[in-house]
Parts: C-alpha cells; sequence; structure tokens
C-alpha cells in the first residue's frame, strides 16, 4: 500500500493507505477523526466537507492519494487555544444547530469563505453552503450566524 503525508490540523501525519481509499476514510478511520461525517459519500451533501489547501472540499470525493502532501483542516483543528471557532458560537448561540449532523460540513465550509473573503454578503455565504444540505433548520439561522462573524470580524 502507498504510504501518504498529510499535514492535519497543523500536525504531520503518516498513513499507508490502500489507493481506491478516499480521504474522508482515512480521516475516520485511520486517524480517528470522526468529526468529519459520512453520509451520501457521492458529493451531495457536504457532510464531509473539510478544508484542503484553503478550499472546502468533500472528501468522499478526494482519493487519499491525491492529498498526499498537502494541508487539511478538519473540524477538530478549528477550535483555537483560546476556544470554540467564532463560527461554532454562532452557530450555538443562534440556534443554527438542530440534530448537529450537517454542522462539521457547514462550519467548513463557511470558514473558508470568511478566510478568504471576510466580509461575504448574504448571497456568498449562501453561494457557500449550497453543498452543505440541511435537513432541520431551514437555513436561516445557519446564514445569520455566519454574517454575525463576519460583521465581527
Ligand atoms: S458524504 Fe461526502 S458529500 Fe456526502
Ligand atoms: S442540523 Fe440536522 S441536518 Fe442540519
Amino acid at each position: 500500500m502507498p504510504q501518504i503525508t498529510l499535514n492535519v490540523n497543523g500536525i504531520k501525519r503518516t498513513v499507508a493507505v490502500e489507493t481506491t481509499a478516499t480521504l474522508l476514510d482515512v480521516l475516520r478511520d485511520d486517524l480517528g477523526l470522526h468529526g468529519t461525517k459520512k453520509r451520501c459519500e457521492a458529493g451531495d451533501c457536504g457532510a464531509c466537507t473539510v478544508i484542503l489547501d484553503g478550499r472546502a472540499v468533500a472528501s468522499c470525493l478526494v482519493l487519499a492519494v491525491e492529498a498526499n502532501g498537502r494541508s487539511v483542516t478538519t473540524i477538530e483543528g478549528v477550535r483555537g487555544n483560546a476556544g470554540l471557532d467564532p463560527l461554532q458560537q454562532a452557530f450555538i448561540d443562534k440556534g443554527a444547530i438542530q440534530c448537529g449532523f450537517c454542522t462539521p460540513g457547514m462550519i467548513m465550509s463557511a470558514r473558508a469563505l470568511l478566510n478568504r473573503n471576510p466580509h461575504p454578503t448574504e448571497a456568498e455565504v449562501r453561494e457557500a453552503i449550497a453543498g452543505n444540505l440541511c435537513r432541520c433548520t431551514g437555513y436561516a439561522k445557519i446564514v445569520e450566524a455566519i454574517l454575525e462573524v463576519s460583521r465581527r470580524g
């Protein structure tokens, strides 16, 4: 099996992977990072979203070998030394979390957006999370939470 090295949440990790393994499977099964959720495995739901070299991607659509040598941030890596990422806190404060299954993917898409565009319009926020399905919230509170962080930032 080929060995790959990833920088995951700031830590270098080397792992032997099947050539057919997805980044999602390696994060969850080999590295124990279960915050990244597994649902459709077809790029349709966004539950598995991580930030790969600065861009939000569906990790179920990325082969682990394609990620070799690259930087990955998962939901476990967004929390800073000072505590929760402001997005995580805003999702809690605004009631943007119900069952929570979509939340890690939503936060990663929103974090990638705010990292490259700290003051997005509502339309830009909606576009950034267009690939993240939520069955519970109706999206309004999620959008509100992301815009609240952008106003504060
Ligand atoms: S599990 Fe990857 S997009 Fe649904
Ligand atoms: S909070 Fe349940 S799917 Fe979004």
